[in-house]
């Protein structure tokens, strides 16, 4: 089994990076943000409890996330998972252990606010494939067009300049003591995300592919 948690600010590339991963490793890929876009697509109980928290870049309500990862995660049959955005706090990194969910390396992906800041600025995503594009670093082939779907890319809402200053400060002040909490468990490592994608690729499977 091969199982990762990547934490980090939103905009680190986290979703880049597990979504490429996973293919490699052919584990499973588990975003808590994406599964919660789609449970407020379909207007499920849980999404729509959601909605506001995800819109404003505040952080949903452990029970809703709690549960609807432990819902997924239970019908998994893979070689392993990437969590991408799960836990963003304490109490989310205990419900992994009392639910028996087992992690053996964080990765850290340490960015510069201004990056960060760049990239969530110009991301673009296609809420049919769920793939990100970014207007400067990974532009779409076809103007503003998904290059799987050929659908019209959107905007996530969270990435308006007021969700993103938010989501970064909901990061600094919730997630950032997590660094702390797995340290002491000895499963972190640092990766440096301001690299190119291509770079980070290769580094992530050189370190952890194996
Ligand atoms: P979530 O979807 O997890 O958002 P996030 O953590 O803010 O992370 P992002 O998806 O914004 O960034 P990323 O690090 O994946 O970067 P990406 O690869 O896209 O969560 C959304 C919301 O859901 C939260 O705010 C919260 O409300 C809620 N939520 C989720 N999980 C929760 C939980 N556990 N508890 C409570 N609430 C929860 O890259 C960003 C852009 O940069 C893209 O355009 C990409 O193309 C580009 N890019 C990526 N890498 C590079 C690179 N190396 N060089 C240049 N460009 C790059």
């Amino acid at each position: 089994m091969k199982r990762f948690i990547f934490l980090g600010p939103p905009g680190a590339g986290k979703g880049t990076q597990a979504d490429f991963l996973s293919k490699k490793l052919s584990i499973e890929h588990i975003s808590t943000g994406e599964l919660l876009r789609q449970e407020i697509a379909a207007k499920t109980t849980s999404g729509e409890k959601a909605r506001l928290f995800v819109e404003s870049g505040d952080l949903v309500p452990d029970e809703i996330v709690i549960e609807i990862l432990k819902d997924h995660i239970s019908k998994i049959r893979g070689a392993g998972y990437i969590l991408d955005g799960f836990p963003r706090n304490t109490a989310q990194a205990q419900s992994l252990e009392e639910h028996e969910i087992g992690v053996d390396k964080v990765i850290l992906f340490d960015i510069d606010k201004e990056t960060v800041i760049k990239r969530l600025s110009g991301r673009l995503y296609c809420p049919a494939c769920k793939k990100f594009y970014h207007e400067e670093y990974r532009p779409p082939k076809e103007d503003t067009l998904c290059d799987n779907c050929h659908r019209a890319l959107i905007r996530r809402k969270d990435d308006d300049p007021e969700s993103i200053e938010n989501r970064i400060r909901v990061y600094l002040e919730q997630t950032h003591p997590l660094i702390k909490y797995y340290e002491e468990q000895g499963k972190l490592e640092h990766i440096d995300a301001n690299k190119e994608v291509d770079v980070i690729n290769q580094e992530l499977l050189e370190r952890i592919g194996r």
